[in-house]
């Protein structure tokens, strides 16, 4: 497995550091705090905090208010679970704002032994970074994919090679400043400082696939509520993602919109009797549901409950499947697609998936955590526990090498951290 670079653009000035790890997922359902412990035995779950999120829409806060509410109940309750006061987080940015790009950059190798050093890396990675950003929008990550040395493609890690030239393939994630920023703002209000800012995807990735499957090319993509995050990956690096603007949420919407119910209890059917494949339900199967403005309990065929459902969830996987050939996708991804996010736990959806793809599909779960593992191992927490990984990693990283000044933005004092062995 190679170890690419991943720059992350956001960091505060003076973080407490404890030995804790702190993630926070905001999703649009439910926003997550999950407190972990790296130990030698694996990564040691001792808090998690959960609270409705009714803040935001596909994964963009549009109530400050709401959302600080949400954020504070979910510190609240892990620090109670763990017993320490929770400082500052690994945050995870979701939402339609949030795009990617391809972008290239070359260097003339520094040293005039030609010896690559870590500073050169960081050139180029800059000329890379160099590309037109609009004013309102803010570069969230730079994933550098594979260096090219003197026109010798495939490099992985130039560090200590010999060159004249020296050129990347990166990919560059960016979100929009005022959605970042009032992300940051709510957590802000909670009382807790933004350790870094982590593309969900990215993190959900780190928490649930593995090398093989990043080696010979993977899709990766989380239903959540509000939104669908995809990304692709090649060579053990990411080539694409992309967020996109539907997702569980939207077939609980139809639900009570099909069956005149309420939203809770439209929920409650999707969870407990919904299917995305009419067929596999026999036609005698009932379900029971009040429907508004009626007195009595109503009886329909849960196969109706089905045919209202599987158009949705048609719809998300076409949008998938589009993404996937946006991306550069042709068809061939051995690793096939890993689903997570709680969507995905839908009765029958892997399998539509499998017969819409065409591609050797899985659930992908948080897996390997000590402590509560329990309470974080379902699809929902992917973002969560990944959150935690990519803060253990870059933690660890950071011990070894001092992290590499680009600056200040307005607001923050903007680093370029590296972290080895990402993925
Ligand atoms: N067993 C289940 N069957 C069907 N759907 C489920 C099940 N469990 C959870 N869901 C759905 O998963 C969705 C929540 O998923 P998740 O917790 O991953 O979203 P989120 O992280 O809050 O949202 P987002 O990532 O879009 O911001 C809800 O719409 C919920 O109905
Ligand atoms: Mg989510």
């Amino acid at each position: 497995m190679w170890s690419p670079v991943v720059f992350s653009t956001f960091q505060e000035r003076c973080l407490p550091r404890s030995k804790y790890v702190t993630a926070l997922d905001i999703g649009t359902t439910k926003i997550c705090c999950v407190v972990g412990e790296p130990t030698e035995r694996g990564l040691n779950i001792i808090g998690v905090g959960e609270a409705p999120s009714e803040g935001l829409r596909r994964g963009v806060v549009v109530n400050m208010e709401k959302t600080v509410r949400g954020i504070t109940h979910a510190v609240d309750a892990a620090q109670r679970m763990c017993g320490h006061k929770l400082e500052s987080a690994y945050v995870g940015m979701a939402g339609t704002h949030v795009l990617s790009q391809n972008s290239h950059g070359v260097i003339a190798v520094a040293r005039s032994d030609r010896e690559i050093g870590h500073e050169d890396v960081t050139r180029v990675i800059d000329a890379a970074r160099a590309v037109s950003v609009p004013n309102d929008r803010e570069i969230i990550h730079v994933v550098p994919r594979g260096y090219v040395v003197d026109g010798q493609e495939g490099v992985r890690d130039a560090v200590g090679m010999s060159g004249a030239r020296l050129e990347v393939e990166t990919h560059i994630i960016t979100g929009s400043l005022t959605a970042v920023q009032n992300v940051v703002k709510c957590v802000h209000q909670a009382g807790m400082s933004v350790e870094d800012l982590v593309v969900q995807v990215l993190a959900s990735a780190e928490a649930v696939l593995n090398d093989n499957e990043l080696d010979l090319g993977v899709a990766l993509v989380d239903v959540g509520g509000g939104t669908t995050d995809v990304a692709l990956f090649a060579d053990g690096s990411v080539v694409h993602t992309a967020v996109l603007p539907v997702g569980a949420t939207h077939v609980t919407n139809d639900v009570a919109i099909g069956l005149r119910t309420t939203l809770g209890e439209a929920e409650m059917l999707k969870v407990n009797y919904g299917h995305a494949i009419p067929a596999n339900i026999p036609r005698e199967e009932m379900v029971e549901l009040h429907q508004i403005g009626q007195d009595r309990v109503q009886v329909v065929p849960r196969r109706h409950l089905a045919e209202i459902i599987a158009p949705r969830a048609r719809e998300i996987l076409e949008m998938v499947r589009l993404e996937m050939r946006r991306g550069g996708h042709d068809g061939f991804l051995p690793g096939g697609i890993v689903f997570t996010g709680g969507g995905c736990r839908l009765l029958g959806f892997t399998e539509a998936a499998q017969s819409l793809l065409d591609l050797p599909v899985r659930i992908g779960a948080p897996g390997q955590t000590i402590g509560m593992s329990d309470q974080v191992s379902g699809p929902a927490y992917a973002t969560a526990v990944g959150l935690l990984r990519w803060g253990t990693k870059l933690r660890h990283h950071a011990n070894g090498h001092s992290p590499v000044g680009v600056g200040a933005s307005a607001l923050y004092a903007r680093t370029v951290r590296w972290i080895k062995d990402f993925f």
